[in-house]
């Protein structure tokens, strides 16, 4: 399973970047908005420095939401570098604009997924990347990673290729649940990440081994 992180911080994307095993960025307005980036030449720029990091793909979303609009900013932000995925609403002209990606071998990721319905649609319009929110469908009393595994049976049916990025990952138990169902990639926050490295038997293992060494050589 493929880990990206779920942010536009830097600080943080260098961090699990260093930690080396980063795949990848995805980003949205809310995300960038958080880190006080605002202006089209101000985000556009802050895309640069993300793909600078990461050797890796780093979604970048639109923000038009009619066709037209989404093809001319989708084809800027993939001008940008080669690292960009265009991150696409699943909306109506969203679903024709990541045909038109896909027809042009620009990789997408298509964002805002809540049913199995709506993921067989991206991959039928031959979206790289899509994005379940599975902590907002916890949010909201409906079971986020029941539709992990839903998508991941319909896609295996089929044998399509789109990858199934868990998105809205809030902690480390979602991460090692989309790696069991078997989600192609999870994007988190770095808590989800680090997380993972956490066990009280590894402390208290590590200090004994590190006690015992410092004993025997007085
Ligand atoms: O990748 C989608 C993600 O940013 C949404 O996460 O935590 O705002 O639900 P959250």
């Amino acid at each position: 399973m493929k880990f990206f992180i779920d942010t536009a911080n830097l600080a943080q994307i260098k961090e699990a970047q260093e930690l080396g095993v980063l795949d990848g960025v995805t980003t949205n307005p809310s995300l960038m908005a958080k880190e006080g980036i605002t202006g089209t030449n101000n985000i556009l720029k802050h895309y640069v420095d993300i793909c600078n990091i990461v050797d890796g793909d780093v979604s970048a979303e639109v923000i038009a939401t009619d066709y037209a609009g989404m093809i001319k900013e989708g084809e800027a932000l993939a001008d940008l570098h080669e690292n960009i995925v265009v991150k696409i609403p699943m909306i109506k002209d969203g679903v024709k604009a990541l045909r038109y990606f896909s027809n042009k071998g620009i990789k997408t990721n298509c964002t805002l997924i809540f049913s199995a319905g709506q993921a067989l649609l991206a991959a039928k319009a031959g979206a790289t990347y899509m994005s379940p929110f599975i902590g907002r469908l916890d949010d909201v009393s409906t079971d986020g990673l029941d539709l992990i595994a839903q998508i991941r049976l319909i896609y295996d049916n089929y044998f399509f290729e789109t990858q199934i990025l868990a998105a809205s990952v809030r902690h480390t138990m979602h991460v090692i649940k989309c790696a069991e169902i078997g989600a192609d990639v999870m994007t988190g926050p770095l808590s989800s990440i680090t997380g993972l490295l956490n066990h009280p038997l590894t402390d208290l293992g590590l200090e004994k081994f590190l006690a015992d060494y410092a004993k025997g050589n007085k």
